[in-house]
């Protein structure tokens, strides 16, 4: 993508270079459980680093309120540390003299991570005072953290516009996946949304319907539209309330030419629990006595024969309650179909959202899709056609 500066249009040899990471990972008893966000941004540091520059990594871990030890990011240098197979310093502070004399002793190549932006009420404020504070450190700025662009805080936002800016390596693929996904995207293009709560998709929902041929509903959201189109669900997981949302939505996707897959089948059973005894029924037969916890097999062939209409894939949820086996067959099996079509050739795929990855490694498709974001929120805000700041500040 031309509209963002990249790594390529950088000069970062004896430079001190700024970069915004995630790193705002999975931990248990102070070690790192899930390193994949650490694996995502170690080529822009290499690169930054093997270019000559001195990276000085910031990062926010958790929502603390102030100084907080159980939120440090001390334990994650360490980990960082390890991936990346060479020295990580920490500073105890991003700002101030631990920063500035832990930047002092960088030497060309050298990395520092800095302790938790969100140790100052500054950072999530975007305060002009604070930005100025990180912006003395580094002679340049790049952000390689999309999955925290959703926030407008001073180590994502602000000091993108107080230093030159530019995207790392794993922001630029990100942006590249996301705008083959829907901006620019191959059509025909199927969205899979699934999920348990309309609720939180509804923009979503409404932004998707606009701009793809088709949208496969899956999920418990799914039974909040089945209920909607006035069939009874049993003792099902819904949002009743919602059912005009609901209404309005399949409205806006006729009139927008986007056709709607609702389940056609579900796999019941008189309680959530892993291993519940279930069956299938067509969905116009659910027993008032049970719940929906999966699509059913002919729900999965209609869903397998949109992906195979379609050029374009983009996958947001679970299509059941994928937790607890053997509910999990509907979304493994679609899952497993989109990776068999993009390792064709014939799909590109693009996946995201916290839920949506756990279901996709899962299901051991993540390598073979095209994209699968480690995003959340900032994927979703995408999906709703939201503008990102942490992106829009790095227009060229
Ligand atoms: C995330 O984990 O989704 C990102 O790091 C953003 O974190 P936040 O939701 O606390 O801003
Ligand atoms: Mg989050």
């Amino acid at each position: 993508m031309t509209a963002f500066r990249t790594l390529d249009q950088a000069d970062v040899k004896g430079k001190r270079v700024l970069v915004r990471v995630d790193l705002n990972v999975p931990k248990e008893n102070g070690r790192v459980t899930d390193a994949t966000r650490i694996e995502r941004v170690l080529p822009t540091i290499r690169e930054i680093a093997d270019k000559g520059g001195r990276v000085i990594l910031l990062a926010h871990f958790g929502r603390p309120k102030g100084r907080d030890p159980k939120e440090s990011l001390k334990p994650v240098a360490e980990a960082v540390s390890q991936h990346l197979g060479k020295p990580v310093a920490f500073a105890d502070d991003c700002i101030g003299e631990a920063a500035a004399g832990a930047v002092a002793a960088l030497k060309d190549g050298d990395v520092l991570l800095l302790e938790n932006t969100r140790f100052h009420a500054g950072e999530e404020k975007n305060d002009a005072g604070f930005v100025q504070e990180l912006a003395k450190l580094g002679d340049i700025y790049v952000n390689d953290a999309f999955s925290a662009a959703h926030r407008a805080h001073a180590s994502t936002e602000g000091l993108a516009r107080a230093l030159p800016a530019y995207a790392g390596r794993t922001m630029q693929a990100e942006l590249d996946a996301l705008t083959k996904g829907l901006e620019t995207p191959k059509r025909p293009v199927v969205a899979i949304v699934g999920g348990a709560k309309v609720s939180t998709k509804i923009d979503l929902l409404e932004n998707l319907v606009a701009k793809v041929d088709a949208l496969v509903i899956g999920g418990g959201m799914a039974n909040t539209f089945v209920h909607a189109t006035g069939l009874n669900i049993g003792k099902s997981l819904a949002e009743k309330d919602l059912a005009a949302t609901a209404m309005r939505i399949i409205e806006k996707a006729r009139a927008s030419n986007c056709a709607i897959i609702l389940p056609v089948d579900g796999v019941c059973a008189y309680e959530f629990k892993a291993g519940a005894h279930n069956q299938t029924y067509g969905i116009d037969a659910i027993p008032e006595d049970q719940m929906i916890l999966d699509v059913g097999s002919q729900s999965v062939e209609r869903i397998c024969a949109a992906i195979n209409d379609a050029a374009t894939l983009v996958w947001n949820g679970p299509l059941g309650a994928f937790e607890i086996p053997p509910f999990d067959q509907g979304t493994v099996a679609a899952a497993r179909h989109a990776a068999r079509r993009t390792k064709e050739g014939k799909l590109v795929s693009v996946a995201g959202g916290g839920d949506t990855v756990a279901a996709l490694n899962h299901a051991g498709v993540t390598e073979s899709f095209s994209y699968v974001s480690t995003a959340g929120g900032a994927f979703l805000e995408w999906l709703e056609g939201k503008a990102l700041p942490g992106v829009e500040a790095l227009r060229a």
